[in-house]
């Protein structure tokens, strides 16, 4: 199988910049800044001054996924360039050159444009080398231990609804489609019953993991309908857990190939030294701008302002970026980024679904932000955010198993949910932007964007891998409408958590579940307080107890606020200085 490869040269502004600029040259004459940069997404790092080293990443151009999965990379622009210049295992590298042949241009450099791998190979060349076919990979769903195993899920994937629930015999988690093969109710409206079989709750057909029906109340023990339970199967779909995520695999006929497959993870998250933090929110916005959206760093310190605290950036660390591409394949592609004159960090795009941020210090990696978009329908996702660190200072400000992780999960999970706010309010409405600019055609990107700047190097990337080797959008199943849904004017449902996040995340929902018995708890002892206080004879003892009252009040009021996070919390860029 045929794959490409495009190198070009650290800081390089032109190449793969295409846009509405691509008939045109744009270079850029950006100096080096001491000012930080914000970190994607939820890891901050003081950029090392030392160079890097270390082994990179290497995404092959072998179709065996298992050779690509042992990709592993953590630092060290130099050592990445020569281990891929020295590469035999790429079958037909194609280097993206300058006009006088060199595979390399120095930043200011104004000798001309980068030929991008779009230019390398031809339009459609990567149709008939590919047959990337979306139903066959691996699709993250939630952290497992978010998940609550007494009840059926219900999720959309591919535009085909499923339902996931644990399987007692077994201790495994199924996915089945979520239609009852009796009358087509939804079995995600059903529940476990005491066989440990998922039972539909319209009349009461049970059915075990693997699909097969064991019971059918109506039909007579001694009939000839009776043979209907043998014959009976709900429809079952390959599911896995792999780092504590619960993946599937949206083709009921793909067993044996899923089980080939291993899922996209994280490399470094399986370190022992590396503890991780996983959640996710359902967006409504589509899978491709939310994975344009993760490949563009330059938005993070604008788009997420002050969000936590500032950990991500402010709007005035927006700056110049070198961008490489290393590798690009179709099975995604890779390459340094960061400041102009800095460090670089490291990127790779594991199509279709993985980003992953790798943050090092002295060329070890120390933080990594793998984020994962999972096309669930047409102008809708579900994104699951993987932080990972390795040192102990970072370690410790999150949940984990250690006594020394007192940061409860509830708590990450909302700071996630803070960063999301940021770009969902925004992204709702380019996807539909960017859609009535090329009538429908995304392939068409570049007519509608302008990018001239290096920044946006990833993007034009991933909208050329899209293009050549991923059918030029999702491939939904069959009947599903590819239109988008109606624009969501009201903020308060767009940004909504609770049926994005919270109903579905079993921490999320006990948090609140308790925040609530706590302000009942604390309005009682209030009143009761203020009821007690009068029939003391003494005023002075009172006093105390009219106190207390006021204190209680106040604390349930103040838990209002945190009960109103798990619903709504809102992000307005206008308002945030
Ligand atoms: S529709 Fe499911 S049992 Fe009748
Ligand atoms: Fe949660």
């Amino acid at each position: 199988m045929a794959s490409v490869c495009a190198s070009v040269a650290v800081g390089d502004p032109c190449g793969l910049l295409l846009g509405n600029a691509g008939s045109r040259r744009w270079h850029q004459r950006a100096s080096a800044s001491d000012s930080s940069y914000g970190v994607p997404f939820g890891i901050s790092l003081r950029p090392c001054t030392r160079p890097c080293s270390g082994p990179l990443p290497s995404l092959r151009s072998s179709s065996d996924k298992n050779v690509k999965r042992s990709t592993f990379f953590r630092g060290g622009g130099q050592e990445f360039a020569e281990e891929h210049r020295q590469s035999k295992r790429w079958i037909r590298p194609v280097v993206a050159r300058t006009d006088n042949g060199s595979d390399t241009q120095k930043e200011g450099d104004d000798r001309g444009e980068h030929q991008s791998p779009e230019a390398r190979e031809p339009e459609g060349k990567g149709q008939e080398q590919a047959g990337f076919v979306w139903k066959s990979n691996w699709y993250p769903v939630i952290p497992v231990q978010d998940l609550d195993e007494s009840v059926p899920h219900p999720f959309e994937i591919l535009g085909r609804k499923v339902v996931i629930w644990f399987d007692r015999e077994f201790a495994q988690w199924r996915t089945f489609t979520d239609v009852c093969p009796h009358r087509l109710a939804p079995l995600s409206e059903g529940r476990i019953d005491e066989n440990g079989c998922l039972q539909c709750c319209y009349h009461a057909w049970s059915f075990k993991g693997d699909g097969s029906c064991t019971r059918i109340p109506q039909a007579r023990p001694d009939g000839p309908e009776i043979r209907a339970v043998s014959n009976t199967r709900a429809t079952s779909f390959p599911t896995t857990i792999a780092q504590g995520i619960l993946f599937i695999w949206p083709d009921e006929h793909g067993f044996e190939l899923a089980e080939k497959t291993p899922p996209p993870i994280t490399p470094q998250h399986d370190g022992p030294e590396w503890e991780t933090v996983v959640t996710f929110r359902d967006v409504d916005y589509g899978w491709d701008t939310g994975m344009e959206n993760l490949l563009d760093p330059s938005h993070v310190p604008v788009a997420h302002h002050m969000v936590n605290g500032g950990s991500l950036g402010k709007r005035d660390d927006a700056q110049p970026l070198s961008i490489e591409i290393k590798e690009f394949s179709q099975q995604g592609f890779n390459g340094p980024w960061g400041r102009v004159g800095g460090p670089p960090q490291f990127l790779e795009f594991e199509a279709p679904t993985r980003t992953t941020y790798v943050f090092s210090i002295g060329g070890q990696a120390m933080g990594t932000t793998t984020t994962y978009v999972t096309p669930t329908a047409p102008g809708g996702s579900r994104v699951l955010i993987s932080n990972g660190r390795k040192a102990f200072a970072m370690k410790a400000m999150t949940s984990g198993p250690k006594w020394w992780q007192i940061s409860p999960r509830w708590w990450d999970h909302q700071k996630m949910l803070n960063l999301l706010d940021g770009d969902e309010s925004l992204l709702h409405g380019q996807e539909r932007l960017l859609r009535e600019s090329t009538n429908g055609q995304i392939e068409k990107w570049n007519q509608a964007f302008f990018m001239p700047c290096a920044a946006d190097r990833f993007v034009s990337a991933f909208r050329q891998w899209l293009n050549r080797h991923g059918g030029k959008n999702v491939q939904w199943a069959d009947g599903v409408d590819p239109s988008l849904p109606p624009l969501i004017k009201n903020k308060e449902l767009l940004l909504d958590r609770y049926e994005s996040h919270t109903k579905h995340c079993k921490v999320c929902s006990k948090a609140l579940q308790n925040f609530r018995i706590a302000r009942q708890a604390l309005y009682i002892l209030a009143a009761v307080l203020v009821g007690v206080a009068p029939l003391l004879q003494v005023w002075s003892h009172r006093i105390p107890l009219v106190v207390a009252a006021g204190i209680s009040a106040f604390l349930a009021w103040r838990l209002g606020d945190w009960i109103q996070m798990f619903y709504y919390k809102g992000y307005d860029h206008a308002r945030i200085p």
